[in-house]
């Protein structure tokens, strides 16, 4: 196997205490001038103990550069000393350390310069880092400084102007000097300073040497690895090593740190949910600015203006008073707040070493984070919380308060309460709030379309640890949603917090026998590829109710609508690792069937038209118009009408799923019922011409151009509801004469061919457009003054997303190579992909004809949108189309999988030329009730 991804390439050691000996002499030398400073100081009278060296040097000062030793050290014991006195402090360290050096001489760790021969040899590189200032002399006394290829000690950072440790900089300096990424380099650290430092840096893999009594401040601080010494550790331990904790990083998110301006990101990148809510990740104790709501499935009310759209700069205002217009944020159900002596500890004045970690495996969230008092006191709070997957009404949450330096004990409270409701969720009026002792309740109903939410919660205290059980009902599930709550409690009241966690995390690892796929090598690839899944599978409910908006139950944005975004791009991924779970989002389609036969309506059709954005009832709620928040501006909006292939997106997603599953009684029963109105819908809506059916007046996915005729992927997948439509009522023998007019209209459906250099003109017209010059550097940025420009756009030959070419991606037999080949060089440079959706198609085209770069180079983006907060809207919510359609592009066109009767297959030679440095790829596919596992094998392993 090459293991390109999982073998270190870098080491870098600290150097007191890992590589030499001199962290006796440290210690002792901090005593001596620290001792003699305590006897002159007291405090409040009260003489000094003298200078643990053990406990108080691994604690304050173990690490750091001098001048910040002292100052934790003063700041431990509540002493205080003049800036003047404290330098001199750290001058009277350095002589005292320099005698006793002198002194005792320099002694090296043989076990450690061993391991840093065989890495040598291994062609590792190593480094040294030490915040010591006499660390470079030190390496020449000993002679040992030809074993490193850098070395960075206090004098450098003095020069460099880096802070110490705990800050990553020392690190990722000695990282960039070696050449390496920081994921790809190993830390060997002996202070629990220096291993917050690598953890912070995201290395590799962090390993702490224990010489005694500092193990656990050792893990606290994120150790990987503990050992007493590297003695008998070589170099097939620490490949070991490395490769088991990139595994396990592979199944983690982490942040490390607080950064009030991208909070809201992170709080959308770690939420948790399981298909009936969705919990963004603000703090326990919610940080100020967080936008800590929870999102109930089906739970929408009549549109507040003030809420953003798609953007924090896009306001929609209100319109036709529809009821169901916005999914309604909702309190946030975990707050709690943590007291020290009766003061309240709050994130954004005392809070340090804040961190977060997604257990995507478990579908648990961790968050901890240290709060220090003005006088020194640290509290380590440590969370723990999930939405149960088993028990969809149950959110479970633990927190542990553990004093790290004090005696005080921590007060826990939680609170249901929230401080600012009409700001932060101006669709709800509270009803009643109740508490009991350990056990409290909130309803609250929404303004207009009545729905009451009630959450009720009961806590379990032990020292320093409480552990919440909540639960969440609506009247859409029950008439009396808080006797529900209150009673699914009691239900649980005897049942232990941690079976009822174990269940959870039980559901999640069954998913994931279904849904993880390996690419061995390349843990940064599975962990994105896994954060895609878990996130695709947050919003998935089983009701057959509800679908899943544009950005799930992780955001703001798009205001909970459900798009075309679920049936194109998310549903192949669940038709073919949950089956059930697409039946159920189709049904959604079912039953807002007369909703969308309202719509048809109001267009003055016939049948069924899906709306272009739909809620729990299937109205259309697209908006009319966007204002601009900045300048006020009204922008028009024409998709609510006129982006009807919504209509056979879903009868497409209805006949794939049929032809994936042979779900008989699905097709016959709600999926004819679909096909049917639809059909209906395009038989009333077509015009018909002397030789041809025309669609006239629509948007086509590209959304930078409106009321065009004959859009190629309007028509085609018009065509295929009727055809499909017309085949089901022969089947059946139902409908015949209209089946008859169905099949007629496909027939003769105007469908633009390609031309002689294969081109599929997009819509009639396009060819004739003005052309446009589209800068670099504004493609994936959609800048705003497209939509200011809205009408010049419409008149020239620039797209916003894969339009033509989603035709490939959807019907993959239909094109010669050649064809797509020849739309995917038109229309490329063409699009400025202002969505999302856009990348992965790309990605999935430039793959099925060979574009290997391009094929790469749209996936990675794709991969990596949301982690990299890449459209710089994340925190309004994830992009769930766009990690289906990252899905769809590995699958089927990275891996060039194609369903046969047999089942899957992959088309290898594609496959061998598109992933550099890709062993194989692994995964399962459920096709016709069948579970197949694929292994696809890359360039590395064809080649070798
Ligand atoms: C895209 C649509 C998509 C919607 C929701 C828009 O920007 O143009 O194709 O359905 O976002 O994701």
């Amino acid at each position: 196997m090459n293991s390109t991804g999982t073998a270190p390439k870098a080491a870098i050691f600290d150097m007191d205490g890992v590589v030499t000996r001199t962290a006796r002499l440290h210690a002792a030398a901090w005593k001596e001038t620290l001792d003699a400073f305590l006897r002159d100081h007291t405090r409040e009278g009260t003489p000094q103990p003298p200078f643990d060296e053990h406990a108080e040097y691994l604690a304050c000062i173990d690490g750091k550069p001098r001048e910040e030793g002292i100052r934790s050290f003063l700041l431990a014991r509540g002493m205080t000393a003049a800036p003047g006195e404290q330098e001199s402090l750290a001058q009277r360290k350095d002589l005292v350390f320099t005698r006793l050096l002198r002194k005792h001489g320099i002694e090296t760790y043989s076990s450690t310069l061993a391991l840093i021969k065989a890495m040598r040899e291994h062609a590792m590189k190593t480094a040294v880092v030490t915040s010591s200032r006499h660390g470079r002399a030190i390496l020449h006394a000993a002679g040992i400084a030809g074993l490193f290829d850098a070395c960075l000690d206090g004098m450098d950072l003095a020069q460099l102007g880096l802070p110490g440790k705990p800050d990553a900089a020392m690190f990722l300096a000695a990282a960039d000097l070696l050449g390496i990424a920081p994921a790809l380099g190993v830390i060997i650290e002996d202070a629990a300073a220096g291993v917050t430092a690598g953890r912070r840096g995201c290395f590799g893999l962090v390993i702490g040497i224990d010489r005694g009594g500092n193990a656990q401040a050792l893990r606290r601080a994120g150790a990987d690895l503990i050992l007493p010494d590297l003695d008998g550790f070589g170099i097939n331990a620490l490949e070991e090593a490395f490769r088991q904790q990139a595994e396990a990083r592979a199944w983690r998110i982490e942040q490390e740190g607080f950064d009030a301006g991208r909070e809201r990101q992170m709080e959308s990148l770690f939420s948790i949910g399981n298909g009936y809510l969705g919990v963004r990740a603000a703090f326990d104790c919610p940080a100020p600015g967080s936008q800590a709501d929870m999102f109930i499935a089906g739970v929408y009310d009549r549109k507040q203006d003030a809420l953003p759209y798609s953007e924090i700069e896009f306001l929609s205002p209100n319109r036709d008073a529809l009821l169901h217009a916005e999914l309604v944020p909702i309190p946030f159900p975990f707050r709690v707040s943590v007291a020290l002596a009766n003061t309240a500890l709050d994130l954004s004045s005392s809070g340090r070493d804040l961190r977060r970690v997604l257990d995507l495996h478990a579908g648990v969230l961790h968050a901890e984070v240290v709060h220090e008092t003005p006088e020194g006191r640290c509290t380590l709070i440590r969370t723990r919380r999930c939405a149960s997957l088993v028990d969809i009404h149950l959110l479970l949450q633990d927190i542990v308060a553990a004093p790290q330096n004090h005696a005080l004990a921590p007060s826990i409270s939680p609170s249901l309460e929230e401080p600012d409701l009409a700001a932060h969720h101006p669709h709800l009026v509270l009803v009643e709030r109740g508490t009991a002792p350990d056990a409290e309740w909130v309803r609250y109903r929404t303004r207009a379309s009545e729905i009451e939410i009630c959450i009720a919660s009961q806590s379990r205290r032990s020292e320093h640890a409480l552990q919440r059980l909540i639960a969440v009902y609506t009247s859409r599930d029950t008439e009396d949603p808080k006797a529900a709550a209150l009673g699914h409690l009691q239900s649980l009241a005897t049942c232990d917090f941690d079976m009822l966690l174990a269940s959870h995390t039980k559901a999640w690892a069954e998913f994931w026998t279904r849904a993880d796929i390996r690419v061995p090598g390349h843990p940064d690839v599975e962990q994105a590829l896994r954060f895609h899944s878990y996130h695709l599978r947050l919003p998935a409910g089983d009701d057959g109710r509800t679908s899943v908006g544009a950005r799930g139950l992780t955001g703001r944005a798009y205001e909970g609508h459900v798009f075309w975004d679920t049936e194109i791009f998310m549903l192949p991924f669940h038709l073919h690792v949950d089956p059930p779970r697409a039946r159920s989002l189709l049904l959604y389609r079912h039953h807002t069937l007369d909703g969308a036969r309202r719509h048809a309506v109001e267009l003055g059709c016939r049948g069924a038209c899906y709306a272009w954005e739909s809620t729990d009832n299937g109205r259309n709620v697209t908006p009319k118009s966007i204002l601009l928040r900045s300048s006020g501006k009204e922008i028009p909006i024409f998709t609510g009408e006129q982006q009807i292939h919504v209509t056979a997106d879903v009868a497409y997603a209805v006949w794939r799923y049929w032809e994936a599953t042979g779900d008989e009684e699905f097709l016959t029963g709600a999926g004819a019922e679909i096909l049917y109105e639809t059909a209906r819908f395009w038989q009333s809506r077509i015009s018909r011409g002397a030789r041809h059916c025309h669609i006239r007046g629509v948007v086509g996915p590209d959304e930078y151009h409106y009321g065009v005729n004959d859009n190629a992927y309007t028509n085609w997948m018009a065509r295929f509801n009727l055809e499909r439509a017309a085949w089901l009522a022969r089947e059946r023998g139902d409908n015949l004469a209209e089946a008859e007019d169905w099949k007629g209209i496909a027939q003769s459906l105007y469908v633009p061919a390609p031309n002689e250099a294969g081109v599929i003109e997009q819509f009639e017209g396009f060819f004739a457009l003005e052309d446009y010059a589209l800068p670099g550097e504004d493609r994936f940025k959609a800048p705003l003054s497209r939509l200011f420009d809205w009408d010049r756009i419409n008149r020239v030959k620039l797209i916003k997303q894969a339009d033509v070419l989603m035709l490939p991606l959807l019907f993959p037999d239909a094109f010669t190579d050649a064809e797509v080949a020849a739309n995917y060089r038109y229309y490329e440079p063409l699009t400025d992909h202002g969505s999302s959706l856009s990348p992965p198609v790309h990605a999935a085209i430039a793959a099925r004809i060979g574009l290997a770069e391009d094929a790469q180079r749209y996936w990675r983006q794709s991969l990596w949108l949301d982690l990299s907060n890449a459209m710089n809207n994340s925190m309004l919510g994830m992009h769930l189309g766009a990690m289906g359609a990252t899905w769809q592009a590995l699958v089927f066109g990275l891996l060039g999988v194609r369903f046969r009767d047999a089942g899957p297959t992959s088309a290898q030679n594609t496959a061998s030329h598109l992933m550099p440095g890709w062993d194989s790829v692994a995964l399962r596919l459920c096709w016709r009730g069948r579970w197949h596992a694929l292994r696809v094998p890359g360039a590395n392993e064809l080649e070798s």
